[in-house]
């Protein structure tokens, strides 16, 4: 094999001098220049989300309930996310914490801890909750939050979390959360108004799940229950490269809580939506596509491997997030690097499978790193099949974003566009709200 050295230069060579030329793929020293020009998008075709992986053309609902829908869960699983186990059989809850005059008396705080296993020992997720006092069961909102339950209310009865973290939050010290850190992400999570639209609140640190960082699959959930994905594995062999990665464990443990609140009986638990902002807004979709329970679906601001079309390949690319993140998805989805044609799905079947419950889509205007446009044509693209099954879909007929801060409510697919970066704003919780209401018909 003498000659190959020779034989890979002039191809790197290549490469490079193809790859300065172009922007949004990935250059050869891993730089990379994402694309923010709509003229620039690569020609694409979408699969039809209402077509069978055989050509067979799905036309009633029954088709798409027992045929098309299952084969689109296993397609995302086997090319994006990843297979998860089911509900541990000895999981078991502990109420921690109980106060009824939270919130000066509107609502009940409570701390529960969800056990995985039969002993106490952990992994455990710890869910925080505000329950409104009045109008009990109520439906709820459901969201993981980046740095701890702590971090979403300066209530400093809130079990500040002592697991590991990402140091880019306020207050964290060496990978660990402090006293500083409490209330931090406030602005993200307006308690006192979500409460007083007779919503109760649950929130999770995905962190609890599975800690954000690359670390081969050892700690976290994969460390009880990885076995029952990826079978006995021997020393060198390979994870099956359907095996689920971390957005697959985040929207596990969001499973795993709708079943805690399933017995709670302040919870009406057929409404609970579920929303998530960024990296945990692709977690919130995957979470409402896979599990039918969740009854209404936000995804905020969540970009490439959520809402957003990846064969656009505008702002952040398939390529650019499993470098950046090799940990989030299984490790087929590295096959589709600056290859997102190959995909045999795209977001717009993620969407769908949300159907025909709510879906709510929210992007804003200075987030073009999430592509809002794909993200709107996901929801757009979804439409055949919420009007298969007898719902409105997204109204308006437009492949064209409407106007900014103007949020489209009244279907059963919402979106709006606002002014300002990403990031979760209280004008994203309003259009949230009215968008519950008026499905859970409050
Ligand atoms: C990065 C990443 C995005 C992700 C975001 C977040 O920007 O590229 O895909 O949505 O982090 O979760 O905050």
């Amino acid at each position: 094999m003498t000659g190959t050295p020779q034989m890979i230069k002039p191809l790197l060579r290549l490469t490079t001098i193809l790859s300065l030329s172009v922007i949004g793929i990935a250059h050869a020293d891993d730089s990379f220049e994402p694309n923010y020009d709509e003229s620039l998008i690569p020609e694409y075709t979408l699969p039809d989300a209402l077509t069978l992986q055989d050509g067979t053309a799905v036309a009633d609902v029954e088709t798409w309930k027992t045929k098309r829908r299952p084969e689109l869960i296993k397609l995302f699983e086997e090319h994006v996310y990843g297979r998860a186990p089911g509900k541990p059989e000895a999981m078991h809850f502990e109420t921690l914490d109980n106060e009824p005059q939270a919130l000066d008396g509107a609502a009940t705080r409570r701390q529960v801890r969800i056990y995985l296993t039969e002993g106490t020992e952990g992994p455990f997720l710890d869910l925080l909750m505000y329950v409104p006092n009045e109008g009990r069961p109520v439906p709820a909102f459901l969201g993981l939050n980046f740095y701890g339950n702590h971090s979403i209310a300066a209530d400093p009865n809130i079990r500040l979390n002592m697991n590991w973290m990402r140091d880019k939050g306020e207050g964290v010290v060496d990978n660990h959360a402090t006293d500083e850190s409490r209330g931090t992400s406030a602005s993200r999570w307006p308690v006192e108004m979500i409460v007083k639209r007779g919503y109760a609140l649950a929130t999770m640190y995905y962190g609890d799940i599975d800690p954000d960082t690359d670390d081969d699959f050892q700690n976290g959930v994969h460390a009880i229950f990885d076995k029952q994905v990826t079978g006995e594995l021997a020393e060198g062999d390979p994870r099956p490269t359907d095996a689920w990665g971390s957005i697959a464990t985040w929207a596990w443990g969001l499973s795993r809580s709708l079943d805690y609140l399933e017995e709670d009986p302040d919870i009406n638990a057929a409404r609970v939506a579920v929303m998530g902002h960024s990296r945990l807004g692709k977690t919130a979709l995957w979470a409402g596509a896979e599990d039918e329970r969740f009854a209404l679906v936000i995804s905020n601001n969540s970009g490439c491997g959520g809402a957003a079309l990846s064969r656009r390949a505008f702002g952040e690319t398939v390529w650019r997030i499993n470098t950046s993140f090799p940990h989030w998805f299984n490790d087929k989805f590295q096959e589709y690097n600056n290859n997102e044609s190959a995909l045999p799905i795209d977001q717009h079947e993620l969407i769908a499978l949300i159907a025909p419950r709510p879906v709510y889509i929210a992007s804003a205007v200075e987030d073009r790193w999430a592509d809002p446009h794909g993200e709107y044509l996901s929801g757009y693209h979804a439409n055949p099949v919420y009007q298969l099954l007898g719902t409105t879909g997204l109204p308006g007929e437009s492949t064209e974003l409407p106007p900014v801060d103007e949020p489209i409510k009244t279907g059963t697919i919402g979106y709006h566009i606002r002014t300002g970066k990403h990031d979760v704003t209280s004008f994203d919780w309003q259009q949230y709200l009215d968008f519950a209401d008026l499905h859970f018909n409050k």
